[in-house]
């Protein structure tokens, strides 16, 4: 880099009180900040190429304080997350491939990937919106799935480092044009992953149109707080702040009401295990093949960060608490896990290997008048955060 350039970049980074080295060479990116509390960088390499020869980034993020988290362009996708157990051991604890061939190839579980433009479901692929209908694809059948058949997830994402005080991330950006996959309106959308000091990954999007149109962006990534390839997360402690789920029908689409969770399995208000009452005869927990349902989170407040959920794995001892200004989260058991996949550490996943808390607004929201609405429209600015926060028990 040219020295006058790594000097200004120095002194940005300087004035954020933190002492900075910035070196860049071919194709490699490597930057490290560090303060009184450990070394935090950002390492980029190539992770593979596309078959029009589009490069795929990675991005590595390290906070010095155990845990490193790798992002990859390709569907903004969280490829690994490496967090220490109770004795400082660390483990990756996310569902993923170690190369971008698998990623292309079968996504289907959308393993780490930002969703877009609706996370989950919309009936029949159809929504009508100030008096216009619009047909997206059916790619689960009879419905539309997370965006369509090319969502957000199978897009490559430009990518910039940001550097906080004593944070590090990246900042992905996606311009979806007007009428992609049925959706009206250029949309602009913009998630950046920080990796905190305090062991969390942060993740604020932001989107923007020139039309009206629909938006609930969420981030796809499954957990196993054992690690990823151990085995079942049937006795991961869930807690979910949710007094209310919205049931769905048999194509998973919520039938609109918002019903109690107490005295039925899907009652996580007290920590329990996840495993404890999922073969229950449960006419809902039938149509998901398990849980794959939106919680109504209880909130406080309208839209500032609330505790979602929390999940313990007692045997390391981690501790992940999901904190987000959603009015939903989606908790998927893993049910389609079939043992066609082999994840990033060479270990077949089985139905039950990962679990996924999707913050979101509610599945089928433009076809729902009662839920909250999904609109976004010229001139206002979708903004959401969710914070993964990793912790451990002693
Ligand atoms: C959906 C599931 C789906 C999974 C993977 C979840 O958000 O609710 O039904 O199988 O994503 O696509």
């Amino acid at each position: 880099m040219h020295p006058l350039l790594k000097s200004r970049a120095a002194a940005v980074l300087g004035r954020l009180g933190v002492v900075a080295l910035l070196v860049v060479t071919a194709g490699t990116l490597h930057a490290s900040a560090s303060s009184a509390k450990g070394a935090a960088r950002i390492d980029r390499d190539v992770f593979g190429h596309l078959a029009d020869g589009t490069t795929v980034y990675r991005y590595t993020l390290t906070n010095g304080h155990g845990m490193r988290v790798r992002i990859i362009t390709y569907g903004g996708i969280i490829q690994t997350v490496e967090v220490p157990d109770r004795r400082g051991h660390p483990a990756n604890v996310t569902l993923g491939f170690d190369n971008l061939d698998d990623y292309v190839a079968n996504n289907s579980p959308y393993f780490g990937a930002l969703i877009g433009r609706y996370g989950n479901r919309i009936a029949n692929g159809r929504f009508t919106l100030d008096g216009v209908t619009y047909q997206l694809p059916i790619n689960n059948d009879p419905n539309s799935l997370h965006g369509g058949t090319v969502g957000f997830d199978k897009h490559v994402w430009d990518a910039t480092p940001v550097h906080g005080r004593d944070t590090v991330g990246v900042k992905l950006r996606l311009v979806s044009p007007d009428g992609d996959q049925g959706y009206p309106g250029t949309l602009t959308a913009e998630v950046t992953y920080t990796l905190t000091a305090s062991n969390g990954i942060r993740i604020d999007y932001r989107a923007t149109t020139d039309k009206a149109t629909v938006v609930n962006l969420t981030n796809h990534a499954y957990w196993n707080l054992a690690g990823e390839g151990t085995g079942d997360i049937n006795d991961h402690l869930l807690y979910l702040n949710a007094k209310r789920y919205t049931p769905v029908d048999s194509t998973l689409i919520p039938t609109g009401a918002i019903d109690p969770v107490a005295g039925t399995p899907f009652d996580f208000t007290k920590p329990t295990a996840i495993g404890k009452r999922i073969r229950e005869s449960h006419q809902q927990l039938i149509f998901g093949h398990g849980y794959d349902h939106n919680f109504v989170l209880n909130r406080k407040t309208a839209h500032k960060l609330e505790l979602a959920a929390r999940v313990t794995e007692a045997r390391s001892g981690r501790v992940l608490s999901i904190y987000t200004e959603e009015p939903g989260i989606q908790f998927y058991s893993g049910n389609f896990l079939d043992a066609t996949l082999v994840g990033t550490s060479g270990k077949m996943y089985r139905q039950g290997d990962g679990f996924a808390l999707e913050t979101q607004h509610f599945p089928d929201s433009p076809n729902h008048p009662n839920f909250p609405s999904t609109v976004l429209r010229p001139g206002q600015v979708y903004q959401t955060t969710t914070i993964y926060q990793f912790s451990t028990t002693h």
